[in-house]
């Protein structure tokens, strides 16, 4: 843990700044390559939209308006498409952010905070900004444990579950996430993080939004990072009953999304070639790298989302530095203690054959 400044609050002490996984420029030019395959932070590999970019185009004659603080259109369009009402959405500079806004809203200094390990490493992190305790809860066979969490939640302010969960890809089936919500008391915020949800083949996951109307303690958390294709541009939203949603308002910034993000938003969430392209790229992509491993004898667990964990037996950010060298980025597991373990994207056809080339290469080396 590095030194904090003085002036710094005190809960920064215990905080280390987020390590995303490495940009494509940043590994062109540290390691000379000239065309990268970027496999470590789970993106639509299929590149931007051509609505979207017809969008941003034409939204970029107005940027010196602020944007719509509220995001009125694109939430009135988003809350047609989930059947809900409106105002049970808030829509923010991607899910991050609203995970920032669900820590500002909802964690006073000392409250649990209810996590499953191995997952999202932002979840910890908000709970200490916040002053909060993380009480980390083992996940069992690669999946959340139901009764674990729902026991340690006894009490605790917040409980977040990833479904699919980052990085095993494994889910919670819709009678587990019933169990968990009958279980854990409505004093208890249970967030559910689907921002994999799209990619999901098995028809056991979880409705979430037609729990929402049983549980009026649930949040769920979605982006438009992931098959929607706008990572870069940063629009992620939640869905819960309007009075969560009124806490998460107080303490939003005053303008979150900005006007390109908002128009291609609209435009993207229409897109239904688009999303359709994407899913059954990743199918493809998932199957064939999937046999891959398996001839490359490595153990992988089976995934619902954009991504496979795959035990490469050895140090994996030795392996992901090679890789590197070889123009692939894939994502070490140190992240989560899993030190022999990567999480790698599903790319296009190309960029998984590309992968499997280096990945046999650099494992025949070491
Ligand atoms: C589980 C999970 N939640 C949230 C996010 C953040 O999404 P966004 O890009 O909308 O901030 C990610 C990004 O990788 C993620 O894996």
């Amino acid at each position: 843990m590095s030194e904090c400044h003085p002036l710094a609050r005190r809960a920064l002490a215990a905080l280390e700044p987020y390590i995303p996984g490495r940009s494509a420029e940043e590994v062109a030019e540290r390691y000379g390559v000239g065309q990268v395959t970027k496999l470590g932070s789970n993106e639509n590999p299929l590149g931007v939209s051509p609505r979207v970019r017809d969008a941003v185009v034409s939204a970029l004659e107005r940027v010196h308006h602020y944007p719509d603080p509220g995001c009125t259109r694109l939430r009135r369009r988003m809350a047609a498409r989930l059947g809900v009402a409106a105002d049970q959405l808030m829509i923010s500079n991607g899910a991050d952010n609203v995970l920032t806004c669900i820590g500002l809203a909802f964690l006073d200094p000392g409250d649990r905070c209810i996590l499953g390990a191995p997952s999202y490493t932002a979840y910890p992190s908000l709970a200490l900004l916040m002053g909060a305790t993380p009480v980390e809860v083992p996940l069992r066979d690669w999946r959340f444990d139901v009764p674990a969490m729902a026991a340690a939640a006894a009490g605790a302010k917040v409980v977040i579950v990833c479904n699919p969960n980052n990085p095993t890809g494994t889910i919670l089936s819709h009678d587990e996430m019933e169990t968990l919500l009958r279980m854990v008391g409505r004093d208890t915020l249970v967030v559910v993080d689907e921002a994999y949800a799209e990619w999901v083949e098995d028809p056991e996951f979880p409705d979430t939004i037609a729990l929402l109307r049983r549980h009026p303690n649930l949040l769920v958390l979605r982006t438009l990072s992931k098959i929607y294709g706008l990572a870069g541009l940063r629009v992620g939203y939640a869905v819960a009953a309007p009075e969560l949603i009124a806490c998460l308002d107080r303490v939003r910034e005053p303008f979150p999304v900005d006007r390109l993000a908002q128009a291609a938003a609209e435009a993207v969430l229409d897109d239904e070639g688009y999303v359709w392209a994407a899913f059954q790229n990743n199918l493809a992509g998932k199957a064939f790298l999937s046999r891959a491993l398996t001839e490359l004898g490595l153990r992988h667990l089976p995934s619902q989302a954009n991504f496979i964990l795959v035990d490469l037996g050895r140090p994996a950010d030795q392996l992901a530095e090679r890789l590197m060298e070889r123009g692939v980025i894939v994502r070490p597991g140190t992240l989560w203690r899993l030190p022999t373990w990567a999480r790698i994207t599903i790319g296009t056809p190309e960029d998984n054959a590309r992968l499997v080339e280096a990945l046999s290469a650099v494992l025949r080396e070491a």
